[in-house]
């Protein structure tokens, strides 16, 4: 049994470095990357474009294999992916031609989460994330026939249908327009189990370019540094849960917004120079 004081997640000296298959030609991606994530915690991983990011995710998600260090969930050595750990991506990744109530499904039906479920449980399960992300009455829509921030809305449900203990989500909320974003900031906060006890709430791994939504959802921010993309600074979010929409003008909100960009101002002027 995990015992509290274990991590959710340890991340020990990671590396990964990509060879290309023809010219052999080495990137260090992630070098020495060491991290402990604990069990309920929002953190989030801000760092200039090509920092990693991605990287690290997918090696959590065990997508992808690091090529020194070790990852672990719950003290096990983490070896290709797992139900319990659900990956959401930025360009929502739907099946267009499934409605919105078989995309949510999807991973119950097909997959090891729905397993020993009846089909009655399995459609109680859908409508039930289906509503909590305020869907309801669009269970029969087709992605192209959803706004960007209701596909968004999809993909969120169905990867909580699934049932994770941890969330991996790539700049989810990326594609989105400000005001959505926003919106979809405060919901996800709702959902993780911001207004439950800590030991109610999943674990979040969440990257981001946005230093002010990092701030606004996270307990923890990483920043990383690029080439190799390593961790060069954890800050503490020290802003009171519940988050409500006033915190983004208080001055402890600039002022750790305006920390983080500081630390990463120089390597995102050079990443797009
Ligand atoms: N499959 C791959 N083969 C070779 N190099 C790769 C591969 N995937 C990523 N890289 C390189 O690894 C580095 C990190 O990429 P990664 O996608 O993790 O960055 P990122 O921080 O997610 O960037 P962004 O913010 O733009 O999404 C980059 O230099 C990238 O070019
Ligand atoms: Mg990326």
């Amino acid at each position: 049994m995990p015992s509290k004081a274990q991590p959710k997640l340890r991340l020990r000296n990671v590396s990964k470095e990509y060879v290309a298959p023809r010219t052999g030609q080495r990137t260090l991606a992630v070098s020495d990357f060491t991290l402990d994530v604990r069990a309920g915690e929002f953190l989030c991983i801000v760092g200039p474009s090509g920092c990693g990011k991605s990287t690290v995710l997918n090696m959590i998600a065990g997508l992808d294999q690091p090529t020194g260090g070790d990852i672990e969930m719950d003290g096990h050595h983490v070896r290709g992916p797992g139900a319990e750990r659900g990956v959401m991506f930025q360009d929502y990744a739907l099946f267009p031609w499934k409605s919105v109530r078989d995309n949510v499904g999807f991973g119950l039906r097909h997959g090891t989460p729905g397993a020993g479920l009846t089909a009655a449980e399995r459609n109680d399960r859908v409508n039930h994330f289906v509503n909590m992300v305020g869907l309801a009455g669009a269970e029969a829509k087709f992605p192209h026939q959803l706004s960007g921030g209701m596909k968004q809305r999809v993909a969120l449900a169905r990867l909580l249908a699934n049932g994770p203990d941890v969330l991996l989500m790539d700049e989810p909320l990326g594609a989105l327009d400000a005001q959505t974003r926003m919106v979809l900031q405060v919901e996800l906060l709702r959902i993780w189990g911001e207004a439950a006890e800590e030991g109610d709430r999943k674990t979040v791994v969440f990257i981001t370019h946005g230093i002010d939504e990092a701030v606004f959802l996270a307990d923890r921010v990483v920043v990383m540094s690029s080439h190799p993309g390593r961790v060069s600074a954890v800050i503490d979010i020290d802003i009171p849960r519940p988050r409500r929409e006033s915190i983004r003008s208080e001055p402890r909100f600039g002022q750790l917004t305006d920390e983080i960009w500081s630390l990463i101002r120089d390597e995102a002027y050079q990443a797009i120079a």
